[in-house]
């Protein structure tokens, strides 16, 4: 009996084997148990030999039994150290970086050329008053320019006749908050975003624009021309790029020009600043009187111009971006592909 229980538990490979063999062994119906009443039927003599040697054979199954319960333990955690260590001199997985938007990328771009050229930025609010969005900038109510721009209307409460609120259909609105603000001689630009109700492949209801104004005692034109010329240079990189000022008519700017920059088409692709072609990328002309006026500058003394450009259409030209809605689908896969890394 001795033997062959120290062998089997020798030989067990699991703690469940081991368990099979306690149990047939040294448990309540066990042989050594089965033995142990087998006492009851023997004489007292017999008894007193065989007891004590029972009692031994179970203590020494049960040091076995301990024994090879522990080795098993430990040959099973060292197993398990072989196998579920970890390197921690691997290189890690990384977390995925976001990208900034092109539109943030060129307006900080468009920021810092200005900023060279003397330019504060300024800014105002996207939910604009009809003061500041028409009436202040020489658009009176009823004039024909406030059809033009296709304007989103905030409703008043009903019996609210107050003009309602616009989200503002262009930066020129930060001009009168400007000089309120700071009065002449300045020079500022107020990037930001602006909405009308349009969509197609060129447009979307909300874009982006950035306005410049700089208004002095001497500004001209001339100036404009030279500021924008620099700008476009530092901008798409290529010196001595063109410039083409074509009149226009804003309500707030007289006289006033619509600006192109030179451009060409080589085997379906657009250059910049080569060949003899134009495209149109700004509105500008020197500040109207009245506008001067309305924003508390005299304008007997102060004198100065005024630009607004598409920030998304400089963007998309300037990085070779085809379709201005993909600008705003927030697709992942756009973001990493066009956005510029942090
Ligand atoms: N606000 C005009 C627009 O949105 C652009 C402009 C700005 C024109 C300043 C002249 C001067 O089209």
């Amino acid at each position: 009996l001795r033997d062959k229980y120290i062998a089997a538990i020798a030989a067990a490979s699991d703690e469940a084997a081991l368990e099979e063999i306690r149990i047939a062994a040294v448990g309540k119906k066990g042989e050594v148990a089965l033995k142990m009443r087998e006492l009851g039927k023997m004489t007292p003599e017999e008894r007193q030999s065989v007891g004590p040697k029972l009692n031994a054979l179970k203590d020494e199954i049960n040091t076995a039994l301990t024994a090879k319960k522990s080795a098993l333990s430990d040959a099973a955690l060292d197993a398990r150290l072989a196998t579920e260590w970890l390197d921690v001199t691997l290189p890690s997985r990384g977390r995925p970086q976001g990208t900034v938007h092109p539109v943030s990328q060129v307006t900080e771009e468009i920021s810092a050329i200005f900023a060279n050229l003397g330019f504060a930025v300024a800014e105002g609010p996207q939910i604009e008053n009809d003061f500041y969005n028409f009436d202040a900038l020489n658009i009176p109510p009823h004039h024909p320019a406030r059809q033009e721009f296709d304007t989103f209307y905030m409703h008043r409460a009903e019996g609210d006749d107050r003009p309602p609120h616009v989200l503002r259909t262009h930066t020129s609105p930060v001009q009168i908050r400007a000089m309120e603000k700071s009065g002449a001689p300045i020079r500022v630009i107020a990037p930001g975003r602006v909405y009308r109700s349009d969509y197609d492949q060129t447009h979307t209801p909300m874009f982006h624009q950035v306005e410049g104004l700089a208004i002095g005692k001497d500004i001209s034109m001339a100036n404009l021309k030279w500021v924008l010329e620099e700008f476009f240079a530092a901008f798409f990189e290529i010196d001595g790029i063109k410039t083409r000022f074509r009149a226009s008519h804003f309500p707030f700017t007289e006289p006033s020009a619509e600006v192109d920059i030179q451009c060409s088409w080589v085997d379906g692709q657009l250059r910049i600043g080569e060949g003899d072609g134009w495209m149109e990328v700004l509105g500008s002309g020197m500040v109207h009187p009245k506008v001067l006026q309305a924003a508390g500058v005299d304008p007997d003394t102060w004198q100065g111009f005024a630009f607004g450009m598409g920030i998304d259409r400089l963007a998309m030209l300037k990085y070779g971006i085809p379709d201005l809605r993909a600008f705003f689908d927030s697709d992942l896969r756009w973001l990493r592909h066009y956005g510029f890394s942090c």
